[in-house]
């Protein structure tokens, strides 16, 4: 199995390049998605998360990995998967590095996208999410047909929890200091490929599908 890690900071648009390459048959896992579910399922890890993200802090790096060694270790068939927000610290990154040397388990690349924080912060102001099946908008880059209500399920749209403004500053600040670090961590490794996500969603899924054309 082979993993394609997404690093790129809130808003840079992870989730337009998870659905460019899931279109062509890659299984897209986000721990932020998980960590989410974890939260509506009201369990004891979603419990200790839930007040961690609505402040734009970091889940803990334990659960985090019992979250993604579960779930790697459920996974047999799959040739392919991308990780959308795993790693996130140096302390995830290790661990993965333990778990590939332990298992048939690899890491392809590492995409990072760069985009500038005041396009970021916009972006993320913006978002609205479906409450049905988490469709993502933005008030004016990628507003729905109809105000408030989503294109595809006839359900609301809201904002998340962390994309209130003071959150959003918290969680760029803290990006800047514990997942930045892994760029250099994977270019070390040369596995680092990096992408400018200052660009319009087709552009992004364009140079996505380069990048990427000779495993899709
Ligand atoms: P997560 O859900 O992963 O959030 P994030 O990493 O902060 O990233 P976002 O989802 O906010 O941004 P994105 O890049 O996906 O942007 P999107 O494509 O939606 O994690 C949430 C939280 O969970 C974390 O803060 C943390 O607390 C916790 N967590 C998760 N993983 C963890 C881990 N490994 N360890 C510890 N804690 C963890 O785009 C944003 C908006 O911009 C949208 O409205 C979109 O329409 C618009 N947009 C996107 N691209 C463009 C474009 N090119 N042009 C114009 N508009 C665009």
């Amino acid at each position: 199995m082979n993993i394609i890690i997404l690093l790129g900071p809130p808003g840079a648009g992870k989730g337009t390049v998870s659905e460019v390459l899931t279109k062509h048959g890659i299984m897209h896992v986000s721990t932020g998605d998980m960590l989410r579910q974890e939260i509506k399922n009201n369990t004891a890890l979603g419990i200790r998360s839930h007040k961690k993200i609505s402040q734009g802090l970091f889940a803990n790096d334990a659960d985090v990995m019992t979250m993604v060694t579960d779930f790697l270790l459920s996974q047999k068939k799959e040739n392919f998967i991308i990780f959308d927000g795993f790693p996130r610290t140096l302390i995830q990154a290790d661990k993965l590095d333990d778990f590939t040397k332990n298992s048939d388990v690899s890491i392809y690349n590492v995409l990072r996208l760069k985009c500038p924080e005041d396009v970021l912060i916009s972006r993320l102001s913006g978002r609205r999410t479906c409450v049905e099946c988490g469709a993502v908008y933005h008030d004016i880059f990628s507003p729905p047909k109809i105000f408030g209500r989503c294109d595809i399920e006839d359900a609301a749209l809201a904002k998340r929890l962390d994309d209130e403004p003071v959150v959003i500053k918290k969680r760029l600040k803290i990006y800047n200091k514990l997942t930045k670090p892994l760029a250099d961590y994977y270019k070390k490794k040369s596995m680092l490929v990096e992408l400018n996500a200052n660009c319009s969603p087709q552009d992004v899924r364009d140079h996505t599908l380069k990048i990427y054309e000779d495993i899709i």
